[in-house]
């Protein structure tokens, strides 16, 4: 190796990291991923607590050492908070955010969250800040990876809340809706009824024509099939008045059950917590290698990172799509 090679500077000295947007299970692993990754290679960290607020308004915090991430990797939610701020589309709200980073000669973000934490990177990228955005969000809805941090746990625990319904439903002969969360996506609807083998499944891209949905209930008798679940996505149609129509048009007595926000707690899963390290790791990989503006994802089983406005840009159809094996086994 040359003398020039060895004496090279880091392209990074100090690095920021926040979580933002809806809180996932992996939150925590992910950022201890991000500040053990960064202190092993001799980088300067510090936190912001609260998202984007904390950083517009300087809630920043130099990490001392390692212990800061201690006991955190199997804990839910994050320990640095995290929340929606939609004025930080403003420009002048984005210049108080460098002026902060500035101020305390931080040149990197590392931002944990969802899609809208990426549109607040792509901005502080344009102004300067070297940005790495790692998908945290229960809902799956990124496109430029295969899973989101936080989505097999939550899918787990529909798994688990769905099995102590069917239960009592089964009991009753009753039939239970069960609305979801996943903002616009259907993935926690369509994973968990492949998962549980459920009656029906109704998302904003896949659905059955209602007087069809009616029929397939009434067909169950005839199946010698007495009870029956349906896993509805959150923000289609209110499940209460469907319970309601059920009940007048199949002779099902039926129940409409919201998860609600229990689907976003609890501890990771194994799945969450390893998928959270290696993405965390690779955020710091990629900095030090002197690349920015970017997000990392897992594609085909392999950790990337690409630009942030071409994840942005990526369709979501380019993820494998389970609906027909929705329609074959149900
Ligand atoms: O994005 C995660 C998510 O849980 C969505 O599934 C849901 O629509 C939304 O956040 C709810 O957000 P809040 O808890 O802020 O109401």
């Amino acid at each position: 190796m040359s003398e020039i090679t060895k004496k090279a500077t880091k392209p990074v000295k100090s690095i920021a990291v926040l979580t933002s947007g809806g809180d996932a299970p992996g939150m925590n692993a992910c950022l201890r991923a991000v500040v053990r990754s960064a202190l092993k290679h001799g980088l300067e960290v510090f936190f912001v607590n609260d998202g984007y607020r904390g950083l517009v308004e300087g809630d920043i915090h130099p990490v001392i050492d390692r212990n800061f991430v201690k006991d955190i990797i199997n804990r839910g939610g994050t320990i640095i908070q995290s929340g929606r701020l939609p004025e930080f589309a403003k420009p002048e709200i984005q210049k108080k955010a460098i002026q902060q980073l500035k101020r305390r000669n931080i040149d990197s973000l590392v931002a944990i969250g969802g899609d809208g934490t990426y549109r607040g990177l792509l901005a502080l990228s344009k102004l300067g800040v070297k940005c790495i955005g790692l998908p945290a969000t229960i809902d799956n809805d990124i496109a430029s990876t295969d899973y989101t941090i936080g989505f097999d746990t939550c899918l787990n625990t529909i798994c688990d809340c769905v099995d102590k319904i069917r239960d009592t439903s089964s009991s009753h002969q009753r039939c239970s809706l069960i609305e979801v969360m996943g903002r616009h996506c259907g993935d926690l609807a369509v994973f968990a009824g492949i998962a549980e083998g459920v009656e029906a499944v109704i998302t904003y891209d896949y659905k059955i024509p209602e007087d069809e949905f009616m029929n397939d209930l009434r067909e169950l008798e005839k199946k010698k099939k007495h009870h029956a679940i349906v896993l509805v996505s959150e923000n289609l149609l209110d499940i209460h008045e469907l319970a309601k129509k059920v009940e007048r048009e199949t002779g099902f007595e039926c129940k409409a059950e919201v998860l609600g926000r229990l689907q976003r707690g609890g501890k990771p899963s194994a799945f969450d917590r390893i998928l959270a390290s290696k993405l965390g790791n690779h955020a710091i990989e990629t900095l030090l290698a002197g690349r920015s503006c970017r997000v990392c994802g897992v594609i085909h089983n392999v950790v990337e990172d690409i630009d942030i406005d071409e994840a942005l840009a990526m369709p979501r159809d380019r993820k494998e799509n389970l609906t027909k094996l929705l329609d074959i086994l149900r």
